[in-house]
């Protein structure tokens, strides 16, 4: 039996820094917007929809993703969609978010960018003083579309002044390698914009590479496979890049077999700098604080080990100085 943990996960302050906002919609909002907007769903009930979250790889969660954004019409879904978010990451301790949106897969149903822009944006506007989290919104572009694409939409954020703080790189992995956005990379840097990419997920260890040396990400969403590759790990430890690790995703995912089998106390064994994260909290089987709460009834994580992720988080944030040291202040206390 484990011994109950001195630190509470849900108390222990931490920054998510992977999370899809669009990961967040939960079976009962998917219901309650679809009959808002008049919307028939390929479900007759929640349970028909919760049958349909047993997935095989990457891509067969990218196709129910993608479809349950249907509901997702006006603002006011969005904000709706980011309030219910917050609201629930404050109660798993975040205390700074980092959220990525993906503008593409809105645009592509007919959803404007002031739609999906604003609507997040508001709340976002309102969530340090209403749950007490700090947030960045970044935008992610979907690595299976062109990297025209991407620019065009990258350029219209830019020129309609959303309040961006990142550039993010996700969807299907495998056969969409960093070197198809080097100019995105390129462009969103000369605008300020920080720099993160998934890498390392599904696809190998040289995606990872890639990410850094001709992408110039500072930070790497997953990047479990890094492992792969001694002189990999030599570097990202040297030079203490970010990897922001999703357990309860990778199993979901098939990307590791069991919780048991997770890398991630190698991956601390190994000094590298990783955090824990929730990706798409509604389709994964929770929330920041039930992915460390599984990580330590599964893999004896320690208080110790916690309480570095934790630190990890707040250190890897594209947060300010002043925001790090008050959440540092916080955790240590
Ligand atoms: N989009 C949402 N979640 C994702 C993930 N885990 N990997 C790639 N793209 C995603
Ligand atoms: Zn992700």
């Amino acid at each position: 039996m484990q011994t109950t943990s001195d630190l509470n996960p849900r108390s222990l302050p931490v920054a998510e820094l992977h999370l899809h906002i669009e990961g967040t919609l939960e079976p009962e909002l998917i219901f309650a917007l679809a009959e808002r907007n008049g919307i028939e769903l390929p479900y007759r009930d929640l349970d028909e929809l919760r049958e349909r979250y047993e997935f095989t790889d990457l891509q067969s969660f990218l196709d129910l993703y993608y479809a349950n954004m249907a509901v997702l019409r006006t603002e006011e879904d969005f904000a709706d969609m980011t309030r219910a978010y917050l609201a629930r990451a404050a109660t798993a301790g975040v205390r700074h978010a980092e959220i990525m949106m993906d503008p593409q897969a809105h645009l592509s149903r007919g959803v404007s960018l002031e739609t999906c822009v604003n609507g997040v944006a508001s709340v976002l506007a309102q969530s340090e003083e209403e749950f007490g989290i700090s947030t960045m919104l970044i935008a992610a572009f979907l690595r299976d579309l062109s990297e025209e694409s991407a620019l065009e939409v990258l350029e219209a954020l830019l020129a309609m002044g959303a309040p961006i703080g990142a550039i993010g790189l996700d969807s299907a992995e495998v056969g969409n390698p960093p070197s198809k956005f080097v100019r995105l990379y390129d462009r969103a840097r000369e605008a300020g914009l920080r720099l993160t990419a998934h890498a390392g997920e599904e696809g190998p260890a040289s995606y990872v590479v890639d990410s850094l040396d001709l992408l110039g990400v500072e930070r790497i969403d997953h990047g479990i496979r890094c492992l792969d590759d001694a002189d990999l790990v030599e570097r990202l430890v040297e030079d203490r890049i970010p990897l922001t690790v999703c357990p309860l995703s990778n199993v979901r995912l098939r990307a590791v077999d069991t919780l048991a089998d997770h890398p991630l106390p190698a991956m601390l064994a190994a000094g590298l700098n990783v955090s824990v994260n929730s990706d798409d909290p509604a389709y994964f089987g929770g929330y920041v604080d039930d992915n460390f709460a599984q990580l330590e009834a599964v893999l004896g994580l320690s208080d110790f080990d916690k309480a570095r992720l934790a630190a990890n988080s707040i250190h890897s944030s594209f947060a300010s100085d002043e925001r790090k040291a008050e959440l540092l202040a916080e955790l240590n206390a």
